[in-house]
């Protein structure tokens, strides 16, 4: 009989392999192995982002995954952001390290900005950044749908809502590669933290010198919440951890999409006849192209899927898994136009649901609409490198080509 021991680290190999880069049409087909060997919440011998030595949990289906994010008595968002810590810093990144009811506060104060109608009021923005760059390349018959376009189109439109410089567009992004990529090099990695929480603060700064203006940075640091103004460290813990999620999530979504319908003519052809029908096909995008496996650590002892959880104990949320969990989902790897109710885990579920939902989709949904208006049928360049990976760093590369003629 195999040993506990060895047991775990089988359920661990399957998990974490089914989260490595690979050539597949459908990144995250690994991860069938995860729902089909591993039980719906396992121990894992890995702790959490090595930063301790808590016993870390991973839920791999739907059920369990939403009732973590969910209940808010029995698990807290406290531990999601390492970055503060690895630095040695006193600092909350809000709203997410916050629990209800000092998190519905933040929340409040920051949802008008982000809502469904501030978002439409983006458009014409939204578009022209998207134009702007699809005008680079049309007329070439080539572009890197990663490099060339989903990688700067998100990035573009967020600084100018928040309002950063255009100028430090690039240095933006390399902090947030090392802070997401670098982890095994610990040096890169805090850099990039550090250089980016400078920098925030810098920019805070010279945002409260100035006059109140209508971007999402001036607006928190002279907003007001309770009829008094943000701390320095509030706001500071704010504006970083929108730069943060605003950076790289978009793109790396995008860049999934971009590599599947190069691999994909029929799903391609699929979405060019139904344009009327861009928001299910991106909303089953985000169902299959999830970005983020966040985590959550227990307030209290108590029992989850016929397991003894312990106060202090994280939970690994695979999304990976859970959004194509059969119990939940027909046919779950199939990309499907007609999903009804299609509710995944990309943007998790409670409280802490993404603030930046609305735009997300939004950009993703004009992305993709403009693009395939402007571009005929496009495919993979012949010989070129198509890595995925599933989850925040996408495909960097996805270098393809198209007939001018068509
Ligand atoms: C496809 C794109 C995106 C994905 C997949 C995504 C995913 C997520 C996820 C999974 C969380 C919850 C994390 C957790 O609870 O541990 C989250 C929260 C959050 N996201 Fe996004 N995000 C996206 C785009 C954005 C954008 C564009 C922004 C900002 C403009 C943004 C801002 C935030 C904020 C502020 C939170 C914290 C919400 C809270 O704690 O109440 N996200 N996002």
């Amino acid at each position: 009989m195999e040993s506990t021991e060895s047991l775990e680290q089988d359920a661990k190999d399957t998990w974490a392999h089914s989260l490595a880069p690979n050539s597949l049409e459908d990144p995250y087909g690994p991860t069938e192995a995860v729902i089909e060997g591993c039980p719906s919440l396992f121990l894992s011998p890995a702790s959490f982002a090595n930063l301790d030595d808590s016993r870390m949990w991973v839920a791999t289906r739907f059920e369990p995954i939403r009732e973590i994010f969910q209940n808010t008595e029995r698990y807290s968002s406290k531990c999601v952001y390492p970055y503060f810590r690895a630095l040695g810093i006193d600092l909350t990144a809000i709203p997410i390290q916050l629990d209800p009811p000092e998190h519905t506060v933040y929340r409040k104060f920051l949802e008008p900005w982000f809502s469904p109608k501030a978002v439409m009021a983006l458009e014409p923005r939204i578009r022209a950044n998207i134009d702007r760059l699809i005008d680079g390349f049309a007329d070439k018959g080539e572009c890197d749908a990663a490099h060339d376009f989903g990688r700067i189109y998100p990035v573009k439109v967020f600084m100018e809502l928040m309002g950063f410089p255009e100028e430090r567009f690039e240095d933006f992004l390399s902090w947030s590669h090392c802070m997401h990529f670098e982890l095994d090099d610990q040096e890169r990695y805090l850099w990039g933290a550090r250089s980016a929480l400078d920098y925030v603060r810098s920019y805070i700064e010279d945002v409260r010198k100035a006059p109140p203006d209508e971007t999402v940075a001036s607006r928190i640091v002279h907003g007001e919440i309770d009829g008094r103004k943000l701390t320095d460290d509030e706001i500071a813990g704010t504006v970083f951890f929108l730069w943060d999620g605003g950076m790289d999530t978009v793109a790396a979504t995008s860049s999934l999409i971009f590599r599947r319908l190069a691999l994909d003519p029929e799903l391609q052809q699929l979405l060019r006849d139904n344009p009327e029908r861009m928001a299910n096909a991106v909303e089953e995008f985000l169902r299959m192209n999830p970005t983020v496996n966040t985590v959550r650590v227990a307030k209290v002892d108590h029992e989850l899927e016929g397991q003894q959880i312990r106060a202090g104990d994280r939970l690994l949320c695979l999304v990976a898994s859970g959004n194509f969990d059969p119990d939940k989902y027909e046919n779950p790897r199939e990309f499907r136009l007609d999903r009804s109710h299609n509710r995944h885990m990309t943007f998790v579920a409670g409280p802490h649901r993404c603030l930046g939902i609305n735009l997300a989709r939004f950009e993703l949904r004009i992305a993709l609409s403009e693009f395939l208006r402007r571009i005929p049928a496009f495919r993979m360049k012949p010989g070129a490198e198509c890595v995925a990976t599933p989850g925040l760093l996408g495909a960097p590369k996805v270098p393809i080509e198209w007939d001018l003629s068509a």
